[in-house]
């Protein structure tokens, strides 16, 4: 059965090493050293100044707003995964949606500043899977407006803007580091800050608020990662060249099969790829329904992701119309992407898709 992503295991050596090394030292959680050295990997690798790694990237999300001590309204998008939006209604912000860009599928920035009041007090959008947003232009609305940004950067593992780390831009950004990420800790996620005194707040936030055997200066949660999940990130950025060699690989043949035949995501072109998601948009839902039915007929999974929009959720109140979040839900499916991937498959896919779009088109 092939689904839209598995998940990648490296070298079980590797990983056994590490274990030992748990083993011997008896350090299991509580900031133990594998989780100290892969900070310090990773804040290398991504060319960043402090990361901060949590338990999954939704409690990611939840100590960026309260590290920054958001309340009020938040500027979001309604195309992405639950988590970005249930994450602000559980801390009491209410999600203001701004539509998105029917080529990017990024937040429109342009859209940003109209739905903008006295209570808003923050933006934050996704690079919504892994596309960088027009981050110089939020900035800008930002410093005008005196708001916070807070990216979802969840996909946007190892993504450049301009040769600089796009997880750089923003007060914060986060990253999830689940199983079915392009980098992964089994479950896990991360935040990237600039500035040193909010670290030391997301650390104290992230551990029941604590400081010291004596001190519990802020109102905090369990938001720990483990040994284990550090162990495994270890193994991971060993092998990230290999992944995305052949990641790049798959997404260019798609790319080159399926031109004319489905919409792609247009990619922001100052900034890298990192081939984490291979996203099509069908002309319409019907479409989509009848190439989801005849890959699923050759036990192939693609998923529609992200649907619903998110400013249709039950919970979400006011009711924010999103055409085109709405328009884009119905028709995108993301096809299968993952190392692994053997060609067959991927022309079972393409050729499924080539036979129905052509099919009902012509
Ligand atoms: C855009 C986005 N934000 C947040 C999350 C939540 O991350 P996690 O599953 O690690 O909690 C995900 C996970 O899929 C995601 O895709």
């Amino acid at each position: 059965m092939i689904h839209v992503t598995k998940t990648y295991l490296p070298d079980i050596k590797k990983y056994k090493h590490y274990v030992d090394k748990i083993y011997q030292n008896g350090r299991v959680t509580n900031n133990g050293p594998l989780l100290v050295e892969l900070e310090e990997k990773l804040a290398d690798y991504l060319g960043v100044k402090h990361i901060v790694l949590v338990s999954n990237g939704t409690a990611a999300l939840e100590i960026a707003y309260r590290t920054l001590d958001l309340n009020g309204f938040a500027i979001t998008s309604p195309f992405s995964f639950v988590a970005t939006t249930s994450s602000l209604v559980t801390n009491s912000i209410l999600p203001i949606f701004a539509d998105i860009n029917p080529q990017t599928f990024n937040i429109e920035a342009d859209n940003i500043e109209a739905l903008c009041t006295p209570h808003t007090r923050a933006i934050v959008p996704v690079h919504v899977f892994g596309n960088a947003c027009e981050v110089e232009k939020i900035a800008q609305i930002a410093q005008r407006l005196n708001l916070k940004v807070v990216y979802d950067a969840a996909h946007a593992f190892n993504v450049r803007f301009k040769g600089n780390s796009i997880l750089n831009y923003g007060d914060i950004s986060t990253l999830s580091f689940h199983a079915t990420k392009l980098f992964h800790t089994i479950e896990g996620g991360a935040l990237v800050i600039n500035d040193d005194d909010l670290v030391q707040k997301a650390r104290y936030l992230i551990n029941f608020g604590i400081e010291n055997a004596e001190s519990i200066p802020e109102l905090g949660i369990n938001a720990k990662m483990n040994e284990f999940e550090a162990a495994m990130g270890l193994c991971m950025l060993e092998e990230m060249h290999l992944i995305e060699e052949k990641r790049a690989e798959i997404y260019s043949y798609y790319q080159q099969e399926l031109n004319g035949f489905v919409q792609f995501q247009q990619l922001n072109s100052d900034a890298s790829n990192n081939y984490s998601y291979f996203p099509v948009v069908f002309e319409n839902e019907k479409q989509l329904l009848a190439v989801q039915a005849d890959l699923n007929a050759h036990n192939i999974f693609p998923r529609r992701y992200f649907y619903p929009s998110l400013n249709t959720l039950s919970y979400i109140e006011p009711r924010q119309k999103c055409p085109i979040s709405e328009g884009i839900s119905d028709k995108v499916l993301c096809l299968p992407i993952f190392s692994e991937l053997e060609n067959n498959f991927q022309k079972i896919i393409i050729n499924t898709i080539k036979a129905k779009v052509g099919l009902q088109s012509g």
